[in-house]
């Protein structure tokens, strides 16, 4: 069984998950708006996967006999006055997401919760992906600046971007 501080402790990731899904169907809508159909599909992928991850934590929560509580999402922001700094926010916001994930796993490490240092593991590779993605946007929009064939080809790219299931739920799926 969870310890009671894990319980609320992944409780409130179930809440920060669901934020951040919050926060990138925001961003998604705000390009859309704009024009930008490749960021605002990347954005709405972001989405469905930072749903992915409340639900994986909702499923481990329940599989070890915890109680799942669904607390109130935050407001987040509803405009950027450029793709860059929309980019700029993920990765501060990535930044603070590892740093809970990494909070979790002390507790695990805390509570010889062997099976909670399992399943966070996936999520500790996962952020790392998801800071580099970030870096590499970032890094590609300081060169493009304000070029507009630039901005093009970016949003091109990003509309390639699919969702796939996460290996946790596609695990449990089957
Ligand atoms: Fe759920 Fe973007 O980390």
């Amino acid at each position: 069984m969870l310890s009671k501080r894990m319980q609320e402790a992944m409780n409130a990731q179930v809440n920060a998950e669901f934020w951040s899904a919050y926060l990138y169907l925001s961003m998604s809508m705000h390009f859309e708006k704009e024009g930008y159909k490749g960021i605002a599909n990347w954005f709405a992928v972001q989405f469905k996967e930072e749903q992915d991850h409340a639900t994986i934590f909702m499923n481990y929560i329940n599989s070890r006999d915890g109680k799942v509580t669904l607390l109130p999402i935050d407001a987040v922001d509803t405009s950027w006055d450029s793709i860059l700094h929309a980019y700029e926010e993920t990765l501060r916001h990535e930044r603070v997401v590892t740093g809970r994930i990494n909070d979790l796993y002390t507790i695990a490490l805390e509570d010889r919760d062997y099976a909670s240092q399992s399943m966070l593991k996936w999520f500790i590779d996962e952020q790392v992906e998801e800071e580099e993605t970030a870096r590499d946007y970032i890094d590609a929009l300081k060169k493009i600046g304000d070029n507009g064939y630039g901005l093009y080809m970016f949003d091109k790219e990003l509309a390639a971007r699919t969702y796939t299931v996460p290996a946790p739920l596609a695990t449990t799926a089957e």
